[in-house]
């Protein structure tokens, strides 16, 4: 019989660990990785490239709607391994991890119609299941049939500390206290919206990784996949 391919959801809180996870869970077993949040990203750098979305996160939704038929997403495998996230044909992947788009992403992923149209995207990537795909609402609306459904969660002091840590090797100049507030803020926009808030899937399996290394989460994360697995071989 052949080993089932399954679609893994990872779900959580913004910095908790869960794209690393997702991407290094995907490597190992040879799955497709497909970061959910960098589509919501993708959407508000365009918006703020385009005068629709400023930097205070008021956005201006009739616009922003209408100009979704104009925006093609796409992700780019990099010879590293890596994927990019490509906007209307252009490598953004840098662009989007910067905090002027952190700060206002929150405001865009809280309007029904993007959400429409993006979970209409990343279940047409899982179509054909062996896939890992991250984000708040991937477990709960993305794919509510998920054969494994993680939920992580880490201290906000923590995930802050992480965020900086990677806004700062990319060159950017932030303090800690700036990247706490973002962190903060847009739990509670995630937590909080009408359309799919952040929440854990009553089938999810919970994992807070506060006081993990990376090596003793994928060794967490392999030992649950091979479970799921073996759950369906039965
Ligand atoms: O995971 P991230 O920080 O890159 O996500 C960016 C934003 O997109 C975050 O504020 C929440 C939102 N998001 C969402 O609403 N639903 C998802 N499936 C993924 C991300």
């Amino acid at each position: 019989m052949n080993t089932p391919r399954i679609i893994v959801a990872i779900d959580g809180f913004s910095s908790s660990g869960k794209s690393t996870m997702a991407r290094r869970l995907a490597a190992a077993v040879g799955y497709r990785y497909i970061d959910s949040g960098a589509m919501y990203r993708a959407v508000a750098l365009y918006g703020l490239d385009n005068g629709i979305v400023d930097i205070n996160g008021n956005v201006d939704t009739p616009r922003l709607i209408t100009a979704l038929k104009d925006i093609t997403i796409d992700f780019a495998l990099q010879p590293s391994g890596r994927q990019h996230t490509m906007l209307n044909g252009k490598d953004v992947e840098e662009a989007i991890r910067q905090l002027r788009v952190s700060n206002v992403v929150s405001q865009v992923a809280a309007i029904p119609k993007v959400r429409h149209a993006l979970v209409a995207k990343q279940q047409a990537l899982g179509a054909d299941r062996g896939i890992v795909m991250d984000g708040r609402d991937i477990g709960t609306t993305v794919f509510p049939d998920a054969e494994l459904k993680i939920f992580v969660d880490a201290s906000a002091q923590t995930r802050a500390q992480r965020r900086l840590s990677e806004l700062l090797a990319a060159g950017s100049q932030v303090t800690f206290a700036e990247v706490l507030a973002n962190v903060v803020h847009r739990d509670e926009i995630d937590r909080t919206r009408t359309e799919s808030p952040l929440r854990r899937a009553d089938d999810a399996i919970s994992l807070d990784n506060s006081e993990m290394t990376i090596e003793q989460q994928d060794a967490w994360l392999i030992e649950q996949f091979n479970n799921a697995i073996a759950r369906l071989q039965h």
